[in-house]
């Protein structure tokens, strides 16, 4: 059997460079938060109860947002350096086996790479993850022995002339043999200009027993990206969601100037199902195939059949929409909607809480709140669910095939019954009987002759 990986996720900062009062591993990119993004690529390589992340800002709203993914936590109350941090970190994790350790802040690191770094773990006592970069201020400084080993990690504040012109920089990544880690973590001081434990001299202490670090560099350090500053989360949100775009279209689906397009990494899109500009897809939500979505659309978790049509300028969340399905321009599904296969929407009309059995239409400036809305029902321009009373919410029920003339008002809770007819104008307050005409409005009166008297000044 493998030996066991488990994974120390560091994120206990603040990022005091984000400006934020938000924890800065919570902001972000691609649709999910940093450290969620982390978390992921550690359950692709360890058991979710071997993964631990080290919280200390904000550690409350760290542990929620990443309770569904059933990793454990470790306090670091007080951020007294990444040694210190990992030393937090130990009582949860195994005794044995490899311990990787990742940044919160880190987040494009790919599941190959951490593979690899493992693979070279399994050779080595420590294996850490170096790349060279044009400008290696702020950086860790990769000091390499005449065997190419790692001698040293030296940090830009104790870095002397000669070791602040080398080019090759710390990542932060590493693999560790756990039994070693543990075995001389205890040994980490302060002794360095920022008064920190510094888990880089692990390599010295680890190097002093007999335990040489091997580098393992990576030629472009893209996926090294660490964020400080809310330039650098653009940047990573850009590189997740150029990513996210070019394998959709690689799946089968069009997207229409792709730079203009936001995907979130969990969407699901179905082949040949077009994607206009400007639109926003987000969270949970999943397309089928030859849909169309129109430009300006924002859909957050929503799920939508095939062959759906979606014009412009459409606002969809938290709503199941049926196979053939029309809907816009300018259309909402504000939540929690069930739109049946072949419904239309038409513009400025508002949904929520309602549900639309097969083959509806409202086609035009309606709002269906807390209603259920029968099979081939026909709501005419204007219709109106007065579903609030100022206090609770009521249900509106519209049997099958019923006709709601233009601007009715239907004054909830009322039921409408199948078949019936709801005359143009109506305020309904009682129920209408099956295959019934409901008239709800004054008669109109016609005066013969009225306007011409008048302008004649009689
Ligand atoms: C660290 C490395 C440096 C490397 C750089 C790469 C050390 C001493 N230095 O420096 O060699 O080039 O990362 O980005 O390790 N954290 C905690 N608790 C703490 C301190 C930090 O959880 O007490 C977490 C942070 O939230 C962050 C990560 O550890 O996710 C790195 O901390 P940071 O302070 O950014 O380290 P650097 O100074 O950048
Ligand atoms: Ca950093």
């Amino acid at each position: 059997m493998d030996p066991r990986v488990s994974v120390a996720i560091l994120a206990a900062g603040l990022g005091t460079r984000m400006k934020s009062k938000t924890a800065k591993v919570l902001h972000r990119a691609g649709g999910l938060s940093l450290v969620e993004h982390v978390v992921r690529t550690a359950q692709a390589v360890a058991a979710s109860a071997d993964i631990v992340v080290v919280t200390g800002h904000q550690a409350a709203k760290v542990e929620q947002a990443l309770t569904p993914y059933g990793i454990r936590f470790a306090l670091q109350a007080e951020q007294k350096g990444t040694g210190h941090a990992l030393q937090c970190a130990q009582p949860a994790l195994p005794a044995d086996g490899y311990l990787l350790v990742l940044y919160g802040d880190a987040p494009l690191i790919s599941i190959d790479t951490v593979k690899r770094l493992i693979a070279a773990g399994k050779q080595a006592a420590a294996v850490v993850l170096t790349t060279r970069v044009p400008d290696p201020a702020g950086y860790g400084r990769i000091v390499r022995d005449e065997a190419g080993d790692v001698a040293a990690i030296v940090e830009q504040k104790a870095a002397n002339a000669a070791q602040l012109k080398i080019d090759e920089i710390n990542s932060g990544i590493y693999c560790f043999r756990a039994d070693l880690v543990w075995k001389f973590i205890g040994q980490i001081t302060t002794n360095n200009p920022a008064g920190e434990y510094y888990l880089t001299d692990i390599v010295e202490i680890l190097r002093a027993n007999g335990h040489p670090t091997k580098p393992l560099e990576l030629p472009v350090a893209d996926e090294l990206l660490g964020i400080n500053t809310r330039v650098e989360l653009a940047e990573v949100d850009r590189i997740f969601r150029s990513a996210k775009v070019r394998q959709v279209m690689l799946d089968g689906a069009t997207i229409e100037r792709p730079d203009t397009v936001s995907i979130d990494v969990d969407v699901v899109l179905g082949r040949d199902t077009i994607v206009q500009s400007h639109t926003r897809l987000l969270g949970k939500t999943v397309v089928g195939e030859d849909c169309v979505v129109g430009s300006g659309s924002v859909l957050e978790n929503v799920l939508v059949g095939d062959r759906v049509r979606i014009e412009p300028y459409t606002l969809l969340a938290d709503s199941t929409v049926a196979a053939g399905v029309h809907i816009g321009p300018f259309a909402r599904l504000r939540m929690h909607n069930e739109v049946g296969e072949n419904c239309h929407i038409g513009n400025f009309v508002e949904l929520k809480n309602t549900k639309m059995a097969a083959g509806a239409k409202a086609n035009h400036l309606a709002y269906l709140g807390d209603a259920d809305i029968g099979a081939k029902v026909n709501v005419g321009a204007g219709t109106i669910t007065c579903n609030y009373d100022g206090v609770k919410k009521h249900r509106t029920q519209v049997g099958d095939g019923a006709f709601l003339g233009s601007n009715s008002t239907l004054v909830a809770p009322v039921q409408i019954g199948a078949g019936s007819y709801v005359a143009a104008g109506s305020v309904i307050t009682k129920e209408v009987p099956p295959d019934a005409l409901a008239v709800g409005r004054g008669r109109q009166e016609n005066k013969e002759g009225w306007a011409a008297k008048r302008r004649a000044g009689k």
